[in-house]
């Protein structure tokens, strides 16, 4: 493990039982709290953005905001956010995805994203990769490329990585840390 990885590990606490039992839920608050750990962590996200030749990064509602934000700001790019349904004023596409119970809706703004756009999605955690698929098909209806995903944290006990093979197509999948 890198100096980096150890860094942002020792800044992400466990919590049992959150938000349901038997979850053992990863909370990044303190890594934000962190002025050296958000700032490695933005780093690295605006390096991986940098190397995918990514124009722009697309952010998941709501924590992948707050690290995909400063890393497009880092980077040089723009940020876009993907919205939890009825949310954004405009015009927008609209994406369903299923959860452990029920199902889900992202939008992002039509306007915002168009073809000669490389996009690098992020995301604070990779768990079954419901989130990051949606996000991905959105990305692609749009008629925008995609450049990568990228997340602080991958579950890989959840095998978000297979899943999201196909809606990848070839495009890489960066985890800084893989729990
Ligand atoms: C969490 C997490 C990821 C997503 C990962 O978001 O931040 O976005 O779940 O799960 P998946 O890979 O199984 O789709 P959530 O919507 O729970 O909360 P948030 O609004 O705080 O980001
Ligand atoms: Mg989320």
């Amino acid at each position: 493990m890198t100096g980096i990885q150890e860094l942002l590990l020792s800044r992400i606490r466990e919590i049992e039982d959150h938000p349901e039992p038997g979850v053992r839920f990863k909370d990044i608050t303190p890594l934000l709290a962190d002025p050296e750990a958000f700032a490695a962590l933005t780093d690295a996200l605006a390096d991986i953005a940098v190397r995918t030749g990514a124009t722009k990064i697309v952010g998941l509602e709501a924590r992948g905001f707050i690290l995909g934000a400063p890393a497009a700001v880092r980077a040089g790019i723009g940020f876009i956010p993907v919205r939890k349904a009825g949310k954004l004023p405009g015009a927008t596409l609209r994406q369903a995805y299923d959860l452990e119970y029920g199902s889900a809706e992202i939008e992002v703004h039509a306007e915002d994203l168009s073809a000669g756009d490389r996009v690098l999605v992020v995301d604070d955690v990779l768990a079954t990769g419901g989130t990051a698929e949606a996000s991905i098909q959105l990305v692609r209806r749009a008629g925008a490329e995609v450049a990568g995903l990228a997340v602080l944290m991958e579950l890989a006990f959840l095998q978000g990585r297979a899943r999201l093979e196909p809606a990848l197509a070839g495009a890489p999948l960066t985890a800084l840390l893989v729990v």
